[in-house]
């Protein structure tokens, strides 16, 4: 049994330590390269206040970076035995350095060194998941603007209802996710403060300069208080879970209308051939399997924050190993999101939309209000119109004119396609990627 990072003279249980380790080992390989740039921010800093010499510092700091390029490889693994991706580090450091490697954990504790690693994990993550929303995004606003003129039925109660067009279906979802961008922004700026240097949780009484390691992490700012530094593990992932799930949200309604409209009693849309499945007894079936994959798998995301909220509730405040679970289902669910993203964008870019729908006379009463509208216009009142239209609808002597002059802000025939990108583009213009890229790159010596 490989020796533990805090273990003194007493043998660890073999069971108690399966339980313990649980999924870390597997869990924190996510987290691996973010632990060495957090730690060669840290011993950089270390050298500064004189805990390292110049020499030392080079030295793990080339090695640092070695192992970093190996998390690259798919060749970094957290040995058997090893607890996490923290002793594997240190280990490796040991191995090739001596005692000089033990050096690097001065003034920090696992505690903080998984709370700046997290922090950096979903920072990246955030950053890919924005990408893939963007996708979504303009695809969404391109079909609305191709597909302004085709109209469809409005439900609701799943009533037929009033006219609707494929330029609002898709321009619906596509202001929605500009909506979410808002929550991820302030998910991410959350995120994007330094908690390094909090140690236990509550500091410690070496001088660390902290202002240096959120300059060298490339972090907005810090958690300055400690103790409200270590309280934030759990509740950032709580709200990262919860800007996660908005997206979810939308993707699973759109989802939803997807399979609905794709139904042949509906059919206003038709799925690409290659996005559809085959039945093993019905010889006909083109199934829309990947929406309802799609839906589910938006409706598990959505439960995460619930999930979270649970594990940290009843919490006081300080570091417990409860913690530790909430990375089993959180670290995954970046790559999940992007994967649903990116498969809807492939589907939504290849919808067929049928351009006549109405031709179907069980959808003509959806233009009474077009027709009570007229006669207000013409001078009669709203209630005389609307009693009018009724009464031709009893006597089935209503004959729809099938136009509609809807003129104002967010309607069929004025869809605001560019104030939506507008409102959009603003909020993805406040997220600043290129800070901690940049940060990245000195910490590992690839620019000055
Ligand atoms: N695997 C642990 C976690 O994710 C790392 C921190 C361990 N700290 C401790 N005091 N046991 O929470």
């Amino acid at each position: 049994m490989a020796s533990k990072l805090w273990e003194k003279n007493i043998q660890v249980n073999h069971d108690v330590e399966k339980y313990t380790i649980g999924r870390d080992r597997e869990m924190d390989l996510f987290l691996a390269p973010y632990d060495i740039l957090g730690s060669i921010a840290h011993i950089t800093m270390l050298q500064k206040i004189g805990l390292l010499t110049a020499e030392e510092l080079e030295k793990l700091t080339h090695e640092l970076r070695l192992i970093y390029d190996e998390t690259g490889t798919g060749r970094f693994e957290i040995e058997e035995g090893v607890e996490d991706v923290h002793s594997q580090i240190e280990l490796m450091l040991t191995r090739r350095l001596g005692d000089l490697g033990k050096k690097i954990h001065s003034g920090r504790s696992r505690n903080d060194q998984v709370l700046v690693d997290l922090r950096l994990f979903i920072r990246s993550k955030i950053e890919d998941v924005v990408v893939a929303m963007t996708r979504l995004f303009k695809t969404l606003q391109s079909q609305s603007e191709r597909y302004k003129n085709i109209l469809m039925p409005g439900y609701t109660h799943l009533q037929v209802a009033m006219p609707s067009s494929f330029g609002l279906w898709f321009g619906a979802y596509a202001e929605a996710l500009a909506d979410d961008l808002t929550l991820m922004r302030a998910a991410y700026d959350i995120n994007n403060r330094n908690p390094l240097g909090s140690a236990a949780g509550y500091g410690s009484s070496f001088p660390l300069d902290r202002e240096m390691t959120t300059r060298l992490l490339g972090f907005a700012s810090m958690d300055y208080n400690v103790v409200y530094a270590q309280m934030g593990r759990g509740k950032t992932e709580r709200i990262v879970a919860q800007a996660i799930a908005g997206v979810a949200a939308t993707v699973s309604k759109l989802a939803f209308d997807a399979c609905m409209y794709n139904s042949q009693n509906f059919g206003f849309i038709r799925l690409a051939d290659e996005f559809t499945t085959g039945s093993s007894i019905m010889p006909h079936k083109k199934n829309p399997d990947v929406f309802e994959l799609t839906r589910a798998k938006c409706n598990k995301l959505q439960a995460l924050p619930v999930e979270i909220t649970l594990i940290t509730n009843n919490l006081p405040s300080g570091y417990f190993r409860d913690l530790q679970l909430i990375k089993e289902n959180f670290l995954p669910a970046f790559d999940e999101i992007i994967d649903i993203l990116n498969m809807v964008d492939a589907m939504i870019g290849q919808i067929k939309v049928n351009e006549h729908i109405l031709d179907d006379n069980r959808y003509d009463l959806m233009f009474s209000v077009e027709e009570v509208n007229r006669l207000t216009q013409k001078g009669m009142s709203f209630r005389d119109a609307y009693k009018t239209v009724g009464l031709e609808i009893e006597a089935g002597q209503f004959k729809p004119v099938k136009q509609v002059a809807h003129t104002h802000a967010g309607s069929i025939g004025n869809l605001c396609t560019s104030e939506i990108e507008n409102l959009y583009r603003r909020e993805l213009e406040r997220f600043d990627f290129d800070t901690y890229h940049q940060a990245y790159d000195k910490l590992l010596g690839k620019i000055r």
